[in-house]
């Protein structure tokens, strides 16, 4: 097992491989690190020459490929001679939640690991270490092992669980001051001999003390629990937004009371329309299916609860625009500012406005979206796919009409988004929603002109004075 890394290969140009990926290189310049993908266009992207065309937005990640892409940093399609030519392999592709068979709608889907590890094996030329970078469920570091020595017994295969914790919107600076970066490995030689060639890549500018090592299985375990308890606290404070609704308490200030007790800490407190993203529901419902799998159908229900919760704040949200606007919105402007799941960045996965749109096109809104990041083609995708698979959300199961697609306006201007509508939804906490005129918005709208502030950005007595009517989240 190598023991001084040169040569990295990652397998997966996604939003964990290539901004992961650029970090090593660039805080590495003695090892050559190449990422690797079968998506041909992705790794055009990758290699344009202008970074504003890069395949993912990233707060600082343009710098971060400039400095090191040519140097020591490579972007192919080239996948067998990647991985010939490193002594340590990560696997960071995407392990969405199964649409079909066994686990349909709750265990990962791990074909396209149970891929990149066969691809390892027939590719491999010399004794590797393989990092598991993607999230999976527990085990899957096992599998990937099976298969690798079954189909190929010539060579030793260490493999290593190393999560990922960056979030999306800052993944350079989480990247750059991770509060921990996890490596869990076998208690064999072999295994200690990887874990230490791991932890001398990242002690390049991560301080040792902050280089946790655990059993592989504690390791891919705390990746699930870490989503699962971030993702409890905003359905938590979800929870009792709907409740401060209704009494008339506000949110934030119960959430800054709580917060100041430093047992409870004041971070992922901020009520919202829901969360979202590629990964805290993917990873709770994969906990939930595996206590159920391991026969603790209690644990299994008590983690469930929070994405039931995050369900109903989409739909209630959804729910209150139809019922403020006297119960239709039919034929109505409903006008949404933001689409990506939250602010700075491109991704949509998951995202709570895809949920709440739909529940809107259903009652047959007009839905005006603008996104100053999102390609209009996915804003049409995210909506299709929902119409496709059947949703985890029990609100958003009925088929939309099949002319959904002119009910739906994508605007690359927030001006003409807002112009003339009914109502307003605010879905990402973009800071350029914070400039913009409202007294002109007002002027150009239906009255009573409504607001809903799904993630509680806009100065509510202002607007109020302009002669809005705001609901916020949380605020009665
Ligand atoms: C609690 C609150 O902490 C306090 O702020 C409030 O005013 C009253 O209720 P108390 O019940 O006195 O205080 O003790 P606390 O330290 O919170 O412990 C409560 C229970 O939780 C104990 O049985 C304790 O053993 C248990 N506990 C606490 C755990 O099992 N694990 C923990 O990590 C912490
Ligand atoms: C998350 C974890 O934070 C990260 O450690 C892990 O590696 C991947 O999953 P990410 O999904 O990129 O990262 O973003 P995050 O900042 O965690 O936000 C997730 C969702 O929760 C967003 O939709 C966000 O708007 C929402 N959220 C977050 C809230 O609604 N309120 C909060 O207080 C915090
Ligand atoms: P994540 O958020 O986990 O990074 P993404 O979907 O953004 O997920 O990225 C995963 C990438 O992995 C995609 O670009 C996909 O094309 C790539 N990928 C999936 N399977 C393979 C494979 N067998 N070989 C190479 N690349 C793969």
């Amino acid at each position: 097992i190598p023991n001084k890394i040169n040569s990295i290969c990652c397998i997966g140009a996604g939003y964990v491989g290539g901004p992961t990926m650029s970090v090593i290189a660039q805080k590495c310049p003695h090892i050559k690190v190449t990422v690797v993908d079968i998506n041909e266009e992705r790794i055009n992207a990758w290699n344009d020459e202008n970074l504003d065309n890069l395949p993912i937005y990233e707060p600082g990640l343009n710098q971060v490929v400039a400095e090191a892409r040519g140097r020591n940093l490579f972007f192919s399609t080239e996948i067998e001679q990647g991985i010939k030519d490193a002594q340590m392999i990560f696997i960071s592709v995407n392990t969405p939640t199964k649409t079909y068979g066994t686990g349909k709608g709750m265990a990962a889907d791990l074909k396209f690991v149970e891929l990149c590890a066969r691809q390892i094996a027939q590719a491999a030329n010399e004794d590797k270490i393989v990092v598991e970078k993607s999230t999976l469920p527990v085990r899957t570091a096992e599998s990937i092992k099976r298969i690798l020595e079954a189909e190929d017994s010539e060579h030793e295969f260490a493999i290593l669980s190393n999560p990922e914790f960056l979030a999306e919107g800052t993944a350079i600076e989480d990247l750059h001051y991770a509060d921990r970066m996890l490596i869990g490995g076998e208690s064999d030689e072999n295994g200690q001999n990887a874990i230490e060639a791991l932890v001398d890549v990242y002690a390049n500018w991560i301080p040792r003390e902050k280089l946790i090592t655990t059993s592989v299985w504690s390791s891919e375990l705390s990746k699930l629990t870490a989503n699962a308890f971030l993702a409890q606290r905003v359905s938590s404070i979800n929870s009792i937004s709907a409740l401060c609704e209704r009494t008339g308490a506000d949110v934030e200030e119960v959430a800054h009371a709580i917060g100041m007790d430093s047992r409870i800490g004041s971070k992922f407190l901020k009520s919202s329309v829901g969360f979202g993203g590629s990964c805290f529901q993917k990873d709770i419902l994969n906990l939930v299916y595996l206590c159920r799998h391991f026969g603790l159908p209690e644990v299994a229900e008590y983690w469930e609860q929070v994405v039931k919760m995050n369900d109903y704040q989409k739909h209630r949200f959804a729910k209150q625009i139809i019922d403020t606007l006297f119960n239709t919105v039919s034929g109505k402007k409903i006008s949404f500012l933001g689409w990506a799941f939250k602010k700075d960045t491109n991704d949509t996965r998951e995202s709570s406005a895809i949920y709440v749109a739909y529940e809107l096109l259903q009652d047959r809104a007009e839905v005006h979206v603008y996104d100053p990041k999102v390609s209009s083609d996915q804003i049409y995708k995210d909506i299709s796919y929902l119409q496709e698979h059947s949703s985890s959300s029990p609100y958003c199961k009925e088929k939309l009409p099949k002319d959904w697609k002119e009910l739906l306006h994508i605007h690359k201007e927030s001006d003409l988004c807002l112009k003339n509508s009914h109502a307003i939804a605010v879905l990402t906490e973009w800071d350029e929603f914070k400039n913009i005129n409202w007294d002109s918005v007002y002027a150009n709208m239906y009255k009573p002109a409504f607001i809903f502030d799904g993630r509680n950005i806009l100065d509510r007595e202002k607007i109020a004075k302009i002669g809005f009517e705001i609901k916020s989240i949380g605020k009665g």
